[in-house]
């Protein structure tokens, strides 16, 4: 079986979800919220491994708050760093292969173009440098892993932008947005599929362990992201507030984001041969789900 830990997060539950939908063709699945095991505490987690027997581990548990990392430095590390470093080396020692998760924030921003997997990392906050540290330490640790670096992610459970786009689109008359980002918006149903079609192939030893980028296809800036947010969710609600565009310097944060995090996922298309869908099908798909979710659970309470 697989075990994912983390379970309780946007991706954890998604893996669940597509476990659940797939349960004919797949290997079972477990997922331990942080409440079953808390990744940095080592034997909760050699506790974990010891009563599931796992033939992989996901790591799907982390510490994702960007700006307040950078003032709880040490709740990042255990998240992001000593966690992936205790689950690596627990499953080491029985050779179990690991997926963990990691981010584009380990990048600065600054190249022209998407980032290869080896492009030099540079974070530029505590988040980044916390989940920099973890791939360090998952590397050292456990040969047998697999990294998939991803981004912006987002999808139908726990909290994201998307969602956070949807909630401002309905009470305010204008949102303002920063359109001097760039990324890939990754949807957790695409990552939670590439993740449980290569799981198959780590339990059968192939050779395939390392760093790898997974993003949905094409490149936008959260500008461009909270637009098509809200012109899918137009028709259904009849709400359409402007989302005019700001810049960074206009919504200064904590954390100093990448200018430029675009992935180049070329490199798990070839190994794996799986592409995430394009960021607006998978956008208009999930914000026409959850509002007609929304707009039916209304309708049923009236
Ligand atoms: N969200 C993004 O935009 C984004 C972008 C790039 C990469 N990623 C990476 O993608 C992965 C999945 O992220 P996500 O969006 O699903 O995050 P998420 O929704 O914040 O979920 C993370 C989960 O991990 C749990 N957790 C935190 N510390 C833990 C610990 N010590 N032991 C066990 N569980 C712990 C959290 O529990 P609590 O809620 O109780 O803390 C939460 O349920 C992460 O590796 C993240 O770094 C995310």
């Amino acid at each position: 079986m697989i075990l994912v830990f983390g379970g309780n997060g946007q991706l954890g539950q998604e893996l669940a979800a597509q476990a659940r939908a797939s349960a004919a063709r797949s290997v079972p699945l477990v997922a331990l919220s942080r409440s079953d095991a808390d990744i940095a505490d080592a034997d909760a987690v050699r506790r974990a491994l010891a009563a599931h027997k796992p033939l992989l581990v996901v790591n799907a548990a982390a510490y994702t708050k960007v700006d307040l990392a950078e003032t709880e430095v040490e709740a990042a590390r255990q998240g992001n760093e000593i966690g992936p470093k205790l689950l690596a080396q627990a499953c080491a020692e029985p050779g179990v292969p690991l997926i963990h998760i990691s981010t584009d924030y380990v990048f600065d921003g600054t190249k022209t173009g998407p980032y290869l997997e080896t492009d030099p990392i540079a974070p530029t906050g505590s988040y980044g440098c916390s989940k920099a540290a973890g791939e360090a330490a998952v590397r050292a640790a456990n040969p047998r892993h697999v990294i998939i670096r991803t981004a912006w992610v987002y999808g139908a459970f726990g909290n994201n932008f998307l969602k956070t786009m949807l909630r401002l689109a309905a009470t305010r008359d204008e949102l303002r947005v920063v359109a001097d980002q760039h990324g890939c918006p990754t949807s957790t149903a695409d990552l939670a599929v590439a993740i449980l079609s290569v799981a198959p192939r780590l339990i059968a030893g192939e050779d395939v362990w390392g760093t790898y980028h997974f993003a949905g296809a094409g490149v936008t800036t959260w500008h461009g992201f909270a637009s098509r947010i809200v012109a899918a969710q137009a028709p259904l609600t009849g709400r359409s507030p402007p989302v005019t565009a700001i810049t960074t310097a206009d919504y200064p944060t904590p954390a100093r984001r990448p200018a430029n995090s675009a992935l180049d996922c070329a490199k798990f298309a070839r190994a794996f041969g799986i592409r995430a869908r394009p960021w607006e099908d998978e956008t208009d798909r999930i914000t026409r789900a959850l509002v007609s979710a929304q707009l039916g659970k209304a309708a049923h309470v009236a």
